[in-house]
């Protein structure tokens, strides 16, 4: 949610075209506006424009200067247009900011009785009017007078005429500064701006403020003390963001959908004795997480009531918050998070270890806000994510939740379901390479709806199924639990909506085969995915079949699970969206 990006370099350096092609990694946050500051340390300027960064491309040439910010936005407050586009600029301050100042409209009112002037209407302009009239010569100073006059939460990055550095502050929104290989010294939202210009990094903590010039980066805390900079390395390397012949990254990343739980699987090894540790005396877990993250955990539930027996809820991290969760030191809370970032993720934890739960964190992003509050991080080793829609980070998290629940369930079951697990970047590669779901994305693409349904682990792969068709293709989709058909959503079906039933259990295959039946009885279109042959013998010729490869049920969910990600990318395809990038939505959600 928003890309923020800045670089000072040395005197004469290009710091407006640095940042631009930083920004251009960073548009899965946000892509409705960008724009860029620049001052050599004299007058600042600004270009900013709606749409995506490549906008500013005509302009960057006017842009001279070695000190830059930018922004590529994600619209909260404010339609996307020129004028809500970041930096925002009061006299000769620019600021970009990442976040949401939640008392943005009783501040603007008390500016505006001061005789200030707005020019957008998003919630960050107050900060560069606030700053501007805190600002005495002394960047750090009016940043901190600044930010305690705010609620919400802030990455900021403010230049200003006349000054040679960047001044920064962090609060609950991602910030790294990046030290550069190249003499320039740079800042930003998140790893892949800077991939293959820093090898180190530091991680700025909540309520700390950074200096940043060309030679020097100064870190302080709240009190504006300085604080030595804890280093860390910068994993982000431009290879693997690029596409790598693919169309799409979401093809692409696909594709890596082996690798990722490959690596999942070898990193595990490192927390396994910690995870045990967390376990001891739990008596029920709490899954959390948003829209994948979610729905890898009602994967993960039946995991770990399975195969470790231990009671387990599955909530939506946003709802979590507000049920007034019974939590006490003998619940263990399983938050789930791609990018780690998630803002209803991040709260849910906090609020858990406040009531005295242990948090255990499953996420891609080893520096993230989350990983920082967790008890336990179990790494998802897919790799940078760069498409909006999840695919191979997914994947990765039910191999995590798959190896959690297997460390702490019984010694005699255990040996069997670790082995398992070798089996599946092989099954999911045989899915992804060979699966032909082109007839099933043709029906798709031309519904008016289509409807996802299973039992059990095919279930909450509907749900996945469902959203990611709706994330990148814009076709309304729901997914559903295959008993349920019948108790309403049946009236919905007709001609133009397709029926998609996932049979991968060969146990629940006749009650599953039921809800074939009576879409065929209604006149809809039905497909089945399935791995159960006798199921695609039956409907031969009556639905459209996807076969899968036969493997364990508590693996299945991995193959159709690739399976209809598979199936809304090409659905996506068909219709001439861009799957990497679904209209109104950004990557990570930092934002309640
Ligand atoms: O970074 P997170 O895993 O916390 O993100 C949670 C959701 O915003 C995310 O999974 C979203 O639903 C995806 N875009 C779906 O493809």
């Amino acid at each position: 949610m928003c890309g923020i990006m800045g670089c000072v370099g040395p005197a004469s350096s290009d710091a407006a075209n640095t940042v631009y092609k930083g920004l251009k990694k960073l548009e899965y946050r946000g892509y409705d506006s960008a724009g860029i500051a620049v001052t050599d340390g004299n007058a600042v300027n600004v270009v900013k424009k709606k749409g995506a960064v490549e906008k500013l491309l005509p302009s960057l040439a006017g842009l001279n200067g070695n000190i830059a910010i930018g922004h590529t936005r994600w619209a909260t407050h404010g339609k996307p247009s020129d004028a809500n586009a970041h930096p925002h600029r009061s006299g000769g301050v620019c600021i970009v900011h990442n976040g949401i100042i939640e008392n943005y409209a009783e501040l603007r009112e008390e500016l505006s009785s001061l005789g200030e002037t707005f020019y957008s209407e998003t919630d960050s302009e107050v900060v560069a009017v606030l700053f501007r009239r805190n600002y005495r010569g002394d960047l750090l100073r009016a940043l901190a007078e600044t930010v305690k006059l705010l609620k919400g939460s802030y990455a900021l990055m403010v230049i200003c005429a006349g000054e040679q550095k960047i001044a920064a502050a962090k609060y609950k929104s991602p910030l790294i500064i990046g030290y550069g290989d190249d003499g320039k010294n740079y800042c930003a939202s998140d790893e892949p701006a800077l991939a293959d210009k820093c090898k180190i990094m530091t991680v700025l903590g909540d309520g700390c403020f950074a200096l940043i010039s060309a030679d020097n980066v100064e870190i302080y805390d709240g009190g504006l003390r300085p604080v030595t900079a804890k280093k860390v390395p910068l994993t982000a390397v431009s290879a693997e963001l690029s596409l790598n012949g693919c169309s799409h990254y979401m093809l692409k990343e696909l594709r890596e959908v082996p690798v990722s739980v490959k690596n999942t699987v070898s990193a595990f090894s490192g927390v396994e004795s910690k995870l045990k540790e967390a376990f001891k005396n739990v008596s029920r877990v709490i899954i959390t997480g948003c829209g994948t993250a979610y729905h890898a955990g009602l994967i993960g539930k039946r995991y770990l009531e399975r195969f470790a027996g231990i009671p387990t809820e599955v909530q939506t991290a946003g709802e979590f918050r507000y049920t007034e969760p019974l939590i006490n030191e003998n619940t263990l809370v399983l938050a789930i998070s791609q990018s780690g970032e998630t803002a209803d993720t991040v709260e849910a934890a906090r609020l858990s270890l406040a009531k005295g739960a242990k948090v255990v964190a499953v996420t891609n992003s080893a520096y993230s806000e989350l990983t920082r509050l967790a008890t336990v991080t179990v790494p998802v080793a897919a790799g940078p994510e760069i498409c909006v829609a999840a695919t191979k980070s997914y994947t990765g998290q039910i191999a995590a939740l798959y190896l959690i629940a297997a460390t702490i369930c019984d010694e005699s079951v255990k040996t069997n379901i670790l082995g398992n697990i070798n089996c599946v970047p092989e099954l999911c590669k045989q899915v992804i390479e060979n699966i032909n779901i082109n007839t099933l994305a043709h029906m798709c693409a031309k519904s008016r709806g289509v409807y996802f349904m299973g039992r059990d682990l095919d279930y909450a792969v509907a749900r996945e199924a469902s959203l990611k068709l709706k994330e990148v293709s814009y076709i309304p989709s729901e997914g559903y639990a295959a008993g349920e058909l019948k108790h309403g959503t049946l009236a919905l079906i007709d001609r133009k909506t397709v029926s998609v039933v996932l049979i991968t259990d060969k146990e629940l295959a006749e009650k599953s085969a039921n809800a074939v039946e009576q879409v065929l009885a209604r006149k809809g279109k039905a497909a089945v995915i399935t791995c159960v042959k006798e199921v695609a013998e039956n409907f031969e010729g009556r639905a459209e079949i996807v076969l899968l490869p036969k493997c364990d049920k508590f693996l299945a969910p991995f193959i159709a699970s690739s399976a209809v990600q598979y199936l809304a990318y090409r659905t996506a395809v068909l219709r001439r969206k861009n799957p990497d990038k679904p209209r109104n939505l950004a990557k990570s959600v930092t934002v309640e």
